[in-house]
């Protein structure tokens, strides 16, 4: 059997080097990150749209059904700016959509994101093991508040200048965010287009540069796709797709067949439902906004703005206006329970070991 002992599993406690992709927005229920704690890898919740009171709750809520390590996850603020003239092209373009769903456009828009410090405060207080962090980097004084608290964290790259950004603050992990990537890119610098370097160039190129550790995240969905990464140095991986067709993930029925019922890459990296480049599954809504050449506002406001809209089309299971937030190998999914999952990766990585060494 694989002695999977590194940095990684020796910091976070855990069996093996696989970590739950934080999904923010409903997929990490407390039910997931429970499952794959328990079965040796680490389970983390995405709190980016949660509030410090929320964090606490769902923090006690997980340390009531587990013993072993859980991680959360948290965005930077992105602090967006925009026109009356812009606001007024985003719902123009959305006018369509609203009126299907017999649904109001609002006449301004709340950005409603939760405020980091007060998160941070509450990820102390709820005393959880792991914290990461997408979309930007925190302070230094953030991070050296997280370590002294005894909290491992990491940060999300998608180049080697923000994973060198990464370095230099002193974060305990750098997450390698691939393009093949479900759900945001992580970019925070430069045009996320020039950021769009495959998982496994990425951690080559972070490798060779950088000495923290890193996570690999993209594309990865068995585990022969874990022992490519960690033969290429990383000392885990972070895998979202793979989760999200497990009967515990937080996820429509009708996203998680159009996930198991996908063709190869049937999938698009979009701005228009969230203001942020995200990949996805392609659909009606998106390709219409797409083509059209519609504008979007920024993140999280366009995210705001769809919300309802989302929200309505789940509510009538029509996946032609649901963002299914998913990444390249989608159609490697298989729709079993998490425990089962981690089990079969398992499995997998060893049998790849012993097909490579014979
Ligand atoms: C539905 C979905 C939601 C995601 N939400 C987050 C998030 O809240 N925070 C984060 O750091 N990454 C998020 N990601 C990205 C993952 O951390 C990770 O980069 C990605 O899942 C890896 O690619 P894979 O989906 O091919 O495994 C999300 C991914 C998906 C598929």
């Amino acid at each position: 059997m694989t002695n999977f002992s590194n940095p990684l599993t020796k910091c976070l406690g855990i069996e093996f080097p696989i970590l739950l992709a934080p999904m923010a927005g409903g997929p990490t229920t407390p039910q997931l990150v429970t499952a794959v704690s328990n079965a040796g890898g680490l389970g983390q919740f995405g709190a980016a749209y949660l509030n410090d009171d929320e964090i606490v709750t769902m923090a006690n809520q997980l340390r009531a059904s587990t013993n072993k390590s859980f991680g959360i996850n948290l965005f930077l603020p992105q602090n967006p700016e925009y026109t009356d003239q812009e606001f007024s092209k985003a719902t123009e373009a959305l006018t369509d959509y609203f009126s299907k769903f017999g649904l109001k456009l609002p006449k301004n828009i709340i950005d409603t994101t939760p405020n980091l410090n007060q998160q941070l405060k509450a990820v102390i207080e709820s005393d959880i093991k792991f914290c990461s962090f997408h979309l930007g980097l925190p302070t230094k004084k953030n991070i050296q508040e997280l370590k002294e608290a005894g909290i491992f964290t990491a940060a999300s790259a998608t180049s080697v200048e923000e994973a060198k950004q990464a370095e230099e603050k002193g974060v305990d992990f750098i997450i390698a965010q691939g393009s093949e990537a479900g759900g945001h890119r992580g970019t925070w610098i430069g045009d996320w287009r020039h950021s769009m370097t495959g998982t496994m160039s990425l951690l080559a190129q972070l490798k060779a540069l950088i000495s923290t550790p890193i996570i690999a995240a993209g594309g990865i969905m068995n585990g022969a796709g874990i022992a490519a990464a960690i033969a290429l140095g990383a000392v885990g991986v972070q895998m979202g797709t793979a989760f999200l067709t497990c009967p515990e993930a937080g996820v429509n029925d009708h996203y998680k067949k159009a996930l198991l019922n996908t063709s190869n890459d049937n999938t698009i990296v979009t701005r228009t439902f969230s203001g942020r480049p995200a990949r996805g599954l392609r659909n009606y809504y998106i390709e219409k906004m797409e083509n059209s050449g519609s504008y979007a506002l920024p993140f999280p406001l366009q995210n705001i703005l769809t919300g309802p809209l989302r929200k309505a089309a789940a509510k009538e299971n029509n996946t032609d206006y649901m963002s299914m937030w998913c990444g390249q190998g989608a159609s490697l999914s298989r729709g079993i329970p998490a425990a089962k999952l981690i089990e079969t990766l398992v499995d997998e990585y060893n049998q790849t070991l012993i097909k490579v060494t014979n």
